[in-house]
């Protein structure tokens, strides 16, 4: 529908009509004005697969939905490291939207992964924003291409699940661009999601509902988005200031109270009628356009996409070690073991959670095959190991060639809703891991969890696949894995510490009450591992295959840019093994050299290739300003700073295979002010302002007594250059107190400051 049709159905409406329009019918639906021919509109959760309520709604998926199929949760898809992938997962679910008449699902959830207990990571993407954003834009596009809007998630610095309707993110301006907001914007420039949900904290002491900074300037006007904003189910507490900051959609309802709010508000002249006006428009374009499209022949053929969400999942599970074990014989003696083998959990629990129509387990797979025993090994219901069950499962693997133990994490573990407290995996389930691999050499560990797990026994098995939450038919692909009917080709999307207290939100994760601070500022994950040389358990893109994969030719079509310019780096991959296969490459970014802290390298480019045996591709890639820069608060802008660059490719970020360096040149400048605290090494880093202070020079602490400290007997304490680099740090004013003699005054240090910053301005 057009701008203006849209305009005057607005000036056909009643100001209560308008302000019912920006809060919700019930749980799912938005208003309809039927005189106007306005249609209700129902949104639905989401992210990976379909929770759709007919009868009583609720947000944390106590009751029922529609059967629908469940794919893997956002940590697993985002190992793909697949954006083709991930499109088609997306077009799957709008399709099946477009058959239930859902006209936007509430994902992708792209909040940063800032510590491995958050409960909610299953849902979420990476510890690295470029990641979690290419990710959720690929889904966007899959699932827009049908029609069907999509609400990415939480908007903003939403990263803990504690009190998370209450507690306050407080993060510097540089972390919330570089990092959190980074996650979202990509997605949002690129792909432009037809709704953005906020989250219930506060960023920075004001609620994300009512953030007209983010809601509206960031998002808005920096990024262009044109959508509508709709709250986090009761994340509105103030309605007017809400609406006023950019927050167009209440949702699910104040029962009517927070539309009267508004009214009342419009009547007294507080809040212009214009800017509900402009909420309403932008939620009626969305409402139409779903409707305008309807797809009547779109059907949600379960069975069909169950496969697709096998095959979804055959890319999202992370070979994270083999000696030698895998892929397994299917002829072999083989003990399957572990509850999970029989029961995979392949989902969290909360709103994300889908009411799966089948569910298929590695037991499921392999029934046929007389060669697979099973034992259950332990129970998740508690932490308690039942003697007999690890008994029998020992016993199994004894007998076996080799033994797949399916642990993980129980729901109760990790949840929306609350965090957890530990990184470690159910005491009852590493014993029994280490009770087996004491019997049985070749014990593999397949695990199904959405967020890092210490491995107290990773040294004593041969094998670990890291399963995820990989949805419905991730026995399926588990199995696949395994018997090598699928090469795998996942990468982990964050780090594996060694243990909980490596992370580093680790002091300050989950806050003083509702005080959150993110005092490791720009230094989450593998940002932080690296910079302070760690060891870790896995590091981020880590992820094994069944075959090799050798790298060359790293080049670029230029080894010097402006930042205005853009710059193509290739580099040819081949596989040298016997299997086809496929690799995700990833292009780091490091600057040699900066004036701010930065992180070591970071990522800023990846492209996932199929390679046949002995086949050798060419993967490019093309880096502009952005991957070179870091968000200069000064400027609030980003900023390269001028120099040189190392590009390193590699396999993962601790297995980097080739390195070039490049140079940028900055276009853009960033003032110094001068003030008489200006170091004197900071003056003289510009030769033209070394002109204006050289009567300074002369004296006695900024190098004129060089001479005499050689002379003297300081000299053997002190040298020339430590003279110098102490000088260095000498403020201007210093010239008053140090060797002035009376024959310099304030007022003349301050006229050289003005001079300075004359010069400066020029
Ligand atoms: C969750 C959202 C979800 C909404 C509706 C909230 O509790 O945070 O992610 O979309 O409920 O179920």
């Amino acid at each position: 529908m057009t701008a203006e049709k849209i305009r005057e159905i607005v000036s056909q409406m009643t100001l209560e009509e308008k302000a019912s329009m920006c809060s919700g019918a019930d749980f799912w639906h938005t208003k309809a004005v039927e005189r106007l021919g306005i249609p209700a509109s129902m949104v639905s959760d989401g992210p990976h697969g379909l929770r759709k309520q007919d009868q009583e709604g609720d947000h944390l998926g106590v009751n029922e939905s529609i059967k629908a199929v469940c794919f893997p949760a956002g940590c697993g898809t985002a190992a793909s490291f697949n954006r083709e992938l991930l499109e088609q997962m997306g077009e799957t679910l709008g399709e099946e939207c477009q058959a239930e008449g859902v006209s936007v699902i509430l994902g992708p959830a792209v909040n940063i992964k800032r510590s491995p207990l958050c409960g909610r990571n299953f849902e979420y993407y990476s510890e690295d924003p470029f990641v979690a954003s290419e990710a959720a834009g690929a889904l966007i596009h899959g699932i827009q291409s049908k029609n069907v809007g999509t609400s990415i998630k939480h908007f903003l610095a939403n990263n803990q699940e504690t009190r998370r309707m209450s507690s306050d993110s407080k993060i510097g301006e540089r972390a919330l661009r570089e990092i959190y907001l980074a996650a979202f914007e990509g997605a949002v420039k690129k792909e432009k999601p037809w709704t953005v949900m906020c989250s219930y904290n506060k960023i920075n002491g004001t609620y994300a509902a009512e953030n007209h900074k983010y809601l509206t300037e960031v998002l808005r006007d920096e990024w262009g988005f044109e959508g509508y904003v709709m709250s986090d189910w009761g994340a509105v507490n103030s309605r007017v200031k809400d609406l006023q900051a950019g927050l167009d959609l209440e949702m699910p309802s104040s029962g009517g109270s927070n539309d009267k709010l508004i009214v009342g508000a419009v009547q007294s002249g507080e809040l212009p009628e214009k800017v509900l006006d402009a909420a309403v428009a932008r939620i009626l374009n969305i409402v139409f356009r779903y409707e305008e499209n309807r797809d009547k022949t779109a059907v949600f053929d379960r069975d069909q996409d169950h496969e697709m969400a096998r095959k979804v999942a055959q890319e999202t599970i992370v070979l994270l070690k083999n000696e030698g074990v895998l892929p397994l014989s299917e002829t072999d003696e083989i003990a399957f073991i572990g509850k999970y083998a029989k029961t995979p959990r392949y989902q969290g629990g909360g709103s994300s959670h889908i009411n799966s129509h089948k569910i298929t387990s590695a037991l499921d797979v392999v029934q046929g095959m007389t060669n697979v025993a099973y034992a259950q090994g332990f129970d998740d219901k508690e932490d308690k190991t039942d003697e007999k069950l690890l008994a029998e499962a020992v016993e199994a693997a004894r007998k076996a060639k080799a033994a797949v133990i399916f642990a993980g994490l129980p729901d109760a573990f990790e949840s929306e809703g609350f965090d957890r407290s530990h990184m470690r995996m159910p005491d009852c389930q590493n014993e029994l891991i280490a009770k087996v691999a004491e019997v049985q050499p070749n014990t593999v560990v397949v695990l199904h969890n959405g967020s890092p797990v210490e491995m107290p026994w990773v040294h004593q098995v041969k094998g670990i696949v890291e399963a995820y939450l990989g949805g419905q038919a991730v026995g399926g692909a588990v199995c696949d894995i395994l018997f090598g009917k699928v090469n795998p080709s996942a990468k982990l999307p964050e780090t594996f510490p060694l243990r909980l207290e490596d992370n580093p939100s680790y002091l300050f994760y989950i806050g003083e009450r509702d005080q959150v601070e993110y005092r490791e500022g720009v230094f989450v994950g593998y940002r932080y591992y690296d910079k302070k040389k760690m060891e870790v358990l896995f590091p981020f893109g880590h992820g094994l295959s069944y075959t090799t994969f050798a790298y060359s030719n790293l080049r670029t079509d230029k080894d010097f840019m402006k930042d205005t310019d853009t710059m193509e780096v290739s580099v040819d991959i081949k596989n040298t093994g016997d299997v086809a296969g496929k690799e995700v490459v990833q292009l780091y970014v490091a600057d040699r050299e900066s004036t701010v802290i930065r992180p070591v390298k970071e990522l800023k480019g990846f492209e996932k290739v199929e390679l046949a045996p002995g086949e050798t591709k060419t993967v490019v890639f093309r880096l502009d300003k952005r991957a070179f820069a870091y968000y200069s608060v000064k400027i609030q802008d980003w900023y390269v700073e001028t120099g040189a660059f190392d590009l390193m490719v590699g396999s993962s970020s601790r297995d980097i295979r080739l390195t070039k360096e490049v140079n940028v040149e900055s276009t853009g400048k960033i003032p110094f002010v001068y003030t008489t605290d200006t170091t004197m090494g900071d003056v003289l880093k510009d030769p033209r302002a070394r002109e204006i202070v050289k009567e300074l020079l002369k004296m006695d602490i900024f190098g004129g007594q060089k001479d005499q400290v050689e002379s003297s007997a300081a000299s053997e304490a002190i040298s020339a250059e430590m003279n110098e680099a102490m000088a260095g740090f000498m403020p201007l004013r210093g010239a008053l107190s140090f060797g002035g003699d009376g024959k310099i005054d304030m007022a003349d240090i301050q006229d050289l400051v003005d001079q300075l910053n004359a010069l400066e301005e020029s």
